[in-house]
């Protein structure tokens, strides 16, 4: 049988995508360093994002891509759809491409001193973006970059403590933590609880997960509706949870904003609408924008420079008047 040889053409494609394949490789082991940019010059950033949970992760997420477009760094998007396995792994994956630096959410503030560990040793940037971690190893990220949510649960406690100042009798408090061991849902917490020591008719009556999405807010409140027929307030850690609440609220026969007041953490257009509505009765604001401070930040921490240990993004709270003022202009 005679055998087919290939053709000039075919060789000479092959062989152009040898070549390419070998500069490649070539290249990264030329910035073998890690510390190098890539081969177009860029900066490379692999990216790990927490999911797409709620509103806010989502306009997160279109903040870094816009942002790290616009800085001219090239990025590696990874959604790890709110595993912490899936995290860890992307990082490792991030180490192996020898990125230039790693930037991500975590999850959970527990469990990262290996993979951190692991970035530190290929000597690799690390910064934190959004939450936190708890590690007692401070030397195995360069920055922290988001929000104090100590603060923001404070901030909602204390607007609760002020409205209900003259209650004469308990006033009972359901919430809805985010996502269990999750920066968010710790701080938010404390704060909250923080602030409303102040006023001893304060009590929460019940508090579970809701995992910082809609679906996980509307059935855990009509679990709470089922259990206590007397829920004076909702404390929910975001805007999505408390909008799913609201269906369960208004399924109960109950009136959103009146019969049950409504507090939540976020201030996103849904949010800021139900605010402007009457249906919720006050958010503290936690902004995603963190993109074009992270890309800042990413550049500073390749070229070696200083940059602060913790970096606080500015925020305010919205109570219903100032909803209806803030909403046409609102971004997110
Ligand atoms: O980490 C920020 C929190 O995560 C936001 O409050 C919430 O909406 C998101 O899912």
């Amino acid at each position: 049988m005679r055998a087919h040889l290939p053709s000039r053409k075919v060789i000479a494609v092959l062989t152009a995508a040898l070549l390419a394949s070998g500069m490649a490789a070539c290249g990264n082991s030329d910035t073998g360093d890690s510390g190098g940019k890539g081969d177009d010059g860029k900066i490379t950033l692999g990216f790990s994002q927490v999911g797409a949970e709620s509103a806010w992760r989502t306009a997160n997420t279109t903040s870094v891509k816009e942002s790290a477009a616009a800085a001219g760094i090239d990025l590696k998007f990874d959604d790890a759809q709110q595993k912490q396995e899936n995290q860890i792994k992307a990082i490792r994956n991030f180490i192996q491409q020898k990125v230039d630096v790693i930037a991500f959410s975590p999850v959970v503030e527990s469990g990262w001193d290996t993979v951190l560990k692991e970035a530190k040793d290929a000597k690799i940037p690390v910064i934190l973006t959004d939450r936190a971690v708890d590690s007692a190893d401070k030397s195995l990220y360069k920055t922290f970059l988001g929000s104090d949510f100590v603060k923001e649960g404070r901030s909602a406690g204390e607007w609760l403590v002020e409205k209900e100042k003259a209650a004469t009798g308990p006033v009972n408090i359901v919430e809805l933590q985010g996502t269990t061991g999750s920066a968010p849902a710790n701080d938010r917490k404390k704060g909250f609880a923080e602030a409303i020591a102040a006023n001893p008719n304060l009590k929460i009556i019940a508090s579970q997960s809701g995992d910082f999405t809609r679906a996980g807010g509307k059935q855990v409140m009509e679990q709470f509706l089922k259990a206590n027929p007397k829920i004076d307030v909702l404390f929910a850690h975001n805007d999505d949870m408390g909008l799913g609440a609201l269906e369960a609220i208004t399924a109960a026969g109950k009136v959103p904003g009146k019969d049950i007041t409504i507090i939540t953490v976020d201030a996103v257009k849904d949010g800021m609408q139900a605010l402007a509505d009457g249906r919720f009765n006050f958010i503290a604001e936690c902004s995603p924008l963190l993109g074009p401070q992270l890309m800042d930040l990413v550049k500073k921490v390749h070229n070696g420079e200083e940059v602060p240990a913790r970096i606080e993004t500015q925020e305010t709270t919205f109570t219903q008047e100032q909803a209806k003022e803030a909403l046409p202009n609102r971004k997110y």
